[in-house]
């Protein structure tokens, strides 16, 4: 059965709107996601550090600079002075001839505040520090919002989800990079079936490390064992197009508009 993230979704290939869309609007902001909900993609994808102060905050980069106008790591900065910058103030759809988002509002926000706007959509949700205790607030958050079934928890670090799963069961989890190397070499020895996951979805990029991951057998492996393998960060339509030919259940995308309108939802 998918994770109860997934359940009301069916068949159809899930889009999913990378850092809430950021080819669109600046990343990772309220505005992104709130535009992204309305453009009716499957889930939002975000980022979370913690600040100095130790509030989970949505933001890619370990340093505010490229995409606001402050300057500094975010475990660097308190709360009020990572909202006090212009989070719209890098954002520029040609080449920075134009910053049609500055002075318009667009902060940081803390994850609480996501949790808040969008009770209802599905969030994959990635956990950018490991060791500062980011697992802990993460899931005392999905609890006080009651959104356990309303996130796919994802991390480049597998110490991360370890821990995350062992403190926060029923949330469903992505694999980490080795987790995905492992099943990869599983599935070169033809033993993948023997893999009992403790995630339930693949979030992979199509090649990484120069091994092509987005192949029919290795796509048809991980669905085998009940994953939903969705592809980043994809955002040509031809590219879209191959990838759900191969059997790729969602795309990961700073264009959502493309995967909707690929798709015929738009
Ligand atoms: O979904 C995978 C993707 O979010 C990882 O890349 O650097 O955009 O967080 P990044
Ligand atoms: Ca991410």
């Amino acid at each position: 059965a998918p994770p109860k993230v997934l359940a009301g979704f069916g068949e159809q290939p899930l889009v999913i709107a990378h850092r809430g869309g950021r080819g669109l609007w600046p990343e990772n902001s309220l505005f992104a996601f709130e535009r992204a909900a309305s453009l009716g993609v499957d889930l939002l994808e975000m980022d979370l550090r913690l600040s100095r102060d130790g509030e989970v905050v949505v933001i890619h980069d370990r340093k505010v600079d490229r995409t606001t106008d402050g300057s500094g790591p975010v475990a660097e900065l308190d709360l009020a002075q990572l909202q006090a910058l212009d989070a719209g103030y890098r954002w520029s759809a040609d080449g920075g001839e134009s910053f049609p988002y500055r002075d318009q509002g667009v902060r940081i926000p803390r994850f609480a505040e996501v949790l808040q706007r969008f009770p209802t959509q599905a969030k994959v949700v990635e956990i950018k520090v490991p060791d500062v205790g980011l697992e802990e607030r993460l899931c005392a958050l999905l609890d006080e919002h009651g959104q356990r079934d309303k996130v796919i928890v994802a991390s480049f670090y597998d110490r991360s989800l370890q821990h995350f799963r062992e403190l926060c069961p029923g949330v469903a989890t992505s694999a980490s990079p080795s987790s995905v190397r492992l099943l990869v070499a599983l599935d070169w020895l033809g033993l993948g079936r023997l893999l009992s996951p403790s995630y339930q979805t693949l979030q992979i990029p199509p090649s990484s490390d120069g091994i092509t991951l987005a192949t029919p057998g290795f796509l048809r492996t991980a669905r085998d064992r009940g994953l939903n393998v969705q592809l980043w960060t994809i955002n040509e339509q031809p590219v879209m197009s191959h990838l759900l030919e191969m059997g790729a259940q969602g795309l990961i995308t700073d264009y959502p508009d493309r995967a909707l309108q690929l798709l015929g939802r738009s």
